[in-house]
């Protein structure tokens, strides 16, 4: 495997906003900007055979990756993977069944950990390493990589419910009933988490983004040791072993506990849903150094029109001279038209030249 490249944050727009500087245009790129909405990727993912096929062949998922950099010239790139491909990777067993998503077997109690083996990582983690380092290969010089891995409170709401859930209750009871065995499988995802990002970015990774998707669903004082102490954990080993490279941090859901989160974890970025009210958090944000991402209503991507063309507008306004990327405030969806993906990118880039 070729050693890491170190980032030309010269040459890398991306990475600018990291030096506390706020470019105009915003950098842009966005949460599942690789995937079903676009042709090529399902004509890739038809090829491949299962979900997680993909995932572990190098060729292929670094051409998935690729795809929206050729198409939409975005300023970074994202691994193409999945947060489950941890828990599937320490031994658990995983599919992903059309039409419904994630199906794992479930981990409900202490007693299962024993399933988890930190050994049994290897040969698949070095799949997705040798994906990221053909995708730095294939990269137009300046384009960053974003690695990423879920967080272990949101990878333990599925390792232990076995599905995606609406209200994350299996992993919250086990949490109450027995917080020394559920913390156990924090520890295990926590370790596995920091090897995983830290071998991504030794093949080639600019940046980590560490998804909590499900952060919202905690109770004030539950979040301090499920997502923040776990989260602190990840960012302060990374900053020690790879000082140079950001990690933005994407909890979502957890409104006013924003800067008490950036403040706590140590995050160099700060990934904002929809929710998240952006003028007002942007000044104590940016006095701590860190940067702002955010956060367009993936179905105003899907509507498109003016109401879009009013909201890209209106967000990099919000973002005012504050150190600023440009996302959705979650994933994109699959019925997005490509079109819009488009427009959206022609807008940001117009949008704050003049
Ligand atoms: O952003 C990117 O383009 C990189 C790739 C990426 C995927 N999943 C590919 C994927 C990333 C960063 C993820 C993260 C992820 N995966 C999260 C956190 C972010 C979020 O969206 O909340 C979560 C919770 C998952 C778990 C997961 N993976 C679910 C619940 C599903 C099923 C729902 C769905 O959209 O199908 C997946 C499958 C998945 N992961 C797909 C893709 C492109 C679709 C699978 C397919 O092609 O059939």
């Amino acid at each position: 495997m070729p050693g890491r490249t170190p980032p030309r944050l010269s040459e890398c727009r991306f990475l600018q906003p990291f030096s506390g500087k706020a470019i105009s245009p915003p950098p842009v790129w966005l949460m599942r900007q690789a995937g079903r909405y676009l042709p090529e990727y399902r004509e890739i993912r038809e090829k491949a055979g299962g979900f997680l096929d993909l995932c572990y062949t190098p060729t292929l998922a670094a051409e998935v990756t690729l795809q929206p950099i050729r198409r939409f010239g975005f300023d970074a790139a994202i691994l193409f993977s999945d947060i489950l491909v941890v828990p599937h990777a320490l031994g658990q067993k995983v599919e992903f069944k059309e039409g419904e998503g994630p199906v794992l077997e479930p981990i409900r109690q202490a007693a299962d950990l024993s399933r988890l083996d930190q050994s049994r990582t290897t040969d698949k983690f070095a799949k997705v390493y040798e994906t990221v380092a053909r995708v730095r290969d294939g990269l137009p010089r300046g384009t960053a990589l974003i690695g990423f891995c879920g967080a272990p409170w949101t990878v333990a709401t599925y390792v232990v419910a076995g599905h995606g859930t609406t209200d994350q209750a299996d992993a919250r009871l086990w949490a109450y009933r027995d917080p020394e065995g559920f913390s156990r499988l924090i520890d295990i995802l926590t370790t596995t988490s920091i090897e995983y990002l830290s071998g991504q970015i030794l093949a080639g990774a600019d940046v980590v983004q560490i998804f909590d998707t499900w952060a919202g669903a905690l109770p004030t004082n539950e979040l301090e040791r499920w997502v923040i102490t776990p989260t602190r954990k990840i960012v302060t080993e990374l900053r020690s072993r790879h000082p140079e490279v950001p990690v933005i941090g994407f909890p979502k859901g957890i409104g006013v506990h924003v800067p008490h989160y950036v403040e706590e974890t140590g995050v160099d970025g700060i990934g904002c849903d929809t929710t998240m009210p952006m003028p007002e958090l942007r000044d104590r944000i940016a006095e701590l150094g860190v940067v702002m991402q955010g956060n367009l209503d993936p179905l105003l991507l899907v509507a498109g029109g003016v109401e879009l063309e009013r909201r890209v507008c209106e967000i990099i306004s919000e973002a005012g001279d504050a150190p600023f990327i440009f996302n959705l405030g979650h994933g994109i969806v699959p019925q997005t038209p490509p079109s819009h993906v488009a427009r959206l990118v022609e807008l940001v880039r117009q949008g704050s030249s003049g």
